[in-house]
């Protein structure tokens, strides 16, 4: 289909409630998610919602393949997760660097459940139902934030712990996502 323009950080539209879908197996929510897979995989990405492409809707899709750069990366399988419904299974929260194609070129430091479950259909309408920890869990967090017009900045806890990537992180070549 097309990659589409992510909206960056300042853009009113990242900041609504996105509306549930209701119709699924659509051609609508085929093509949506095509653009978003499109998207994604252009800019590198480990996550996308559909808000950050405009489109006001509850759909995040996200997935890390194996990756010979990041050999120590947790592999998170490709997702369609549509209607998301996230609860914490302890109170139990770590920090950990996040970035966003919303917010190309930074990192920040973020606070977010160890321990998740999360249920949502997929494209078709089946049941999702998965109970996760680590990187996993963040990342769905990160991406169901998007729904609700969070982004991941509102939550640093300490803005000393929001910068650049690349002076964050020198010499390392960081993706945005
Ligand atoms: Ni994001």
């Amino acid at each position: 289909m097309s990659i589409k323009d992510v909206l960056r950080m300042g853009d009113a539209r990242l900041l609504q409630q996105a509306e549930p879908i209701s119709d699924f197996g659509s051609a609508a929510l085929h093509a949506l998610l095509q653009d978003m897979r499109d998207t994604m995989h252009a800019l590198s990405g480990v996550g996308l919602a559909a808000p950050q492409i405009g489109v006001p809707l509850r759909v995040v899709i996200f997935g890390v393949e194996k990756n010979e750069r990041y050999p120590d990366a947790e592999v998170v399988p490709q997702t369609v997760l549509i209607n998301p419904v996230l609860t914490a299974l302890s109170d139990e929260m770590e920090e950990g660097w996040e970035g966003c194609l919303s917010v190309p070129g930074m990192r920040g430091l973020v606070p977010r459940y160890t321990k998740l479950r999360y249920q949502g259909r997929d494209e078709n309408g089946a049941l999702i139902d998965r109970t996760v920890g680590g990187f996993h869990a963040r990342v769905v967090q990160h991406e169901c934030d998007h729904l609700d017009g969070i982004l991941y900045p509102m939550r640093i806890r300490d803005m000393r712990d929001f910068g650049f990537s690349d002076v964050l992180f020198p010499g390392q070549d960081l993706q945005d996502d």
